[in-house]
């Protein structure tokens, strides 16, 4: 039973533990192409840290976790917290989100860490998109590691396909067919305001109402479907007949606030209760004690807000809070 439960009355057993600022691309919706200040070395938190921050929450009815980034893969060693994390008690699912350039190699010692699955970035087929959207890296690599991910039972694989409106929105029809042909759970997502300047964000931006439209254009019957492993905030769709599923993540278009069940942990150690606001609390000043790290939970549930206001940033509307500073790659999604 989760003992973190907040004002309007969500309960939280989800928490996503980004483990570094730093990426191999420079996705032109997450981060600038001439990159960032990264986190020194010095200021991220330790897997050992990370594991008691994660063993607090377990306590407190956290059941699932998520390793997320920057790429998480870029930080050495990761199996050292995915085993600590499978090693507490209560623990029933933990995931990655990754580009998936370095998984291949990798993919056999995280399952064996105990890793149960992974979401895997993949918004193009088209190897010239891809280096537009993601400015660095290589198509093919992503390709491997959504095999290495599948040959080693990393599933059920996710694939998270950001729609971007004039780049790849002529995309949706393959994507819709990926689902149809592999056992793969396609899932396009709204592309959100998260400390950007509105104009580039604007102008990119496409309501995931577009891919029902598509779905329809292309005679594709549609069933509803259970979302495969896990609560994350996807609207989930099968098309009759198909070996996997897609999915809708619609934050702006139509927000999931109301059954949000998640908190972040930044790398920089910080518990962030809701992605958009900028509140988050400091956790480096609760390590070794356990009742400050619990306080520091409940202190979340006290301050999480009702709900995100990105919609209103299509047009200008004032904020009521001031929303966060830190870009997506400094969050983890
Ligand atoms: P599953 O457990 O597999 O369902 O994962 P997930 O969808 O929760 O995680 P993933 O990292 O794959 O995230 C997919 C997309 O959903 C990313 O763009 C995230 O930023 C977005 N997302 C996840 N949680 C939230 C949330 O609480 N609020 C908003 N607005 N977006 C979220
Ligand atoms: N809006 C929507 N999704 C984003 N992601 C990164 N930045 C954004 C954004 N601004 C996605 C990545 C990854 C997941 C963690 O979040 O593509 O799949
Ligand atoms: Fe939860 Fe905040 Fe995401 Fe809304 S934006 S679903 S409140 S984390």
């Amino acid at each position: 039973m989760s003992q973190l439960t907040d004002r309007f009355g969500r309960k939280h057993t989800y928490l996503r533990i980004s483990v570094t600022d730093r990426c191999n691309l420079r996705c032109l919706y997450c981060m600038p192409e001439e990159g960032m200040k990264f986190l020194e070395h010095d200021r991220l938190l330790s897997y050992a840290q990370m594991v008691e921050v994660a063993r607090t929450a377990a306590g407190l009815g956290i059941r699932k976790f998520r390793i997320t980034g920057g790429e998480p893969l870029v930080r050495p060693g990761l199996e050292e917290l995915i085993a600590g994390i499978a090693a507490l008690p209560g623990v029933e699912d933990i995931s990655l989100t990754t580009n998936g350039l370095l998984l291949a190699p990798q993919a056999a010692k995280l399952k064996e860490a105990g890793l149960k699955r992974v979401n895997i970035s993949l918004d193009t087929m088209d190897p010239t998109r891809f280096k537009f959207i993601a400015r660095r890296g290589d198509l093919d690599k992503v390709w491997e590691g959504v095999q290495a991910a599948a040959a080693v039972g990393l599933g059920p694989i996710k694939l998270n396909c950001v729609l971007l409106k004039g780049v790849n929105e002529d995309e949706i029809g393959k994507f819709l067919q990926l689902s149809v042909d592999q056992p793969l759970h396609v899932r396009f997502i709204e592309y959100m305001p998260i400390g950007h300047d509105d104009s580039g964000w604007r102008s990119y931006y496409l309501p995931l109402s577009r891919v029902l439209e598509e779905a329809e254009r292309l005679g594709f019957a549609l069933e509803k479907a259970e979302g495969p492993g896990g609560s994350g905030p996807s609207d989930d769709w099968r098309i009759v007949g198909a070996a996997g599923t897609f999915g809708l993540i619609h934050p702006v278009s139509d927000h999931f606030c109301q059954s949000c069940n998640r908190l972040r942990l930044t790398a920089d150690g910080n518990l962030k209760p809701c992605l958009y606001w900028v509140d988050e609390l400091n956790v480096k000043p609760a390590l070794g004690s356990s009742e400050a790290m619990e306080n520091l939970f409940y202190r979340a549930m006290d301050i999480k807000p009702k709900n995100h206001e990105m919609a209103a940033r299509l047009t200008d509307e004032q904020q009521s809070h001031r929303p966060t500073e830190r870009r997506m790659s400094q969050i983890g999604g």
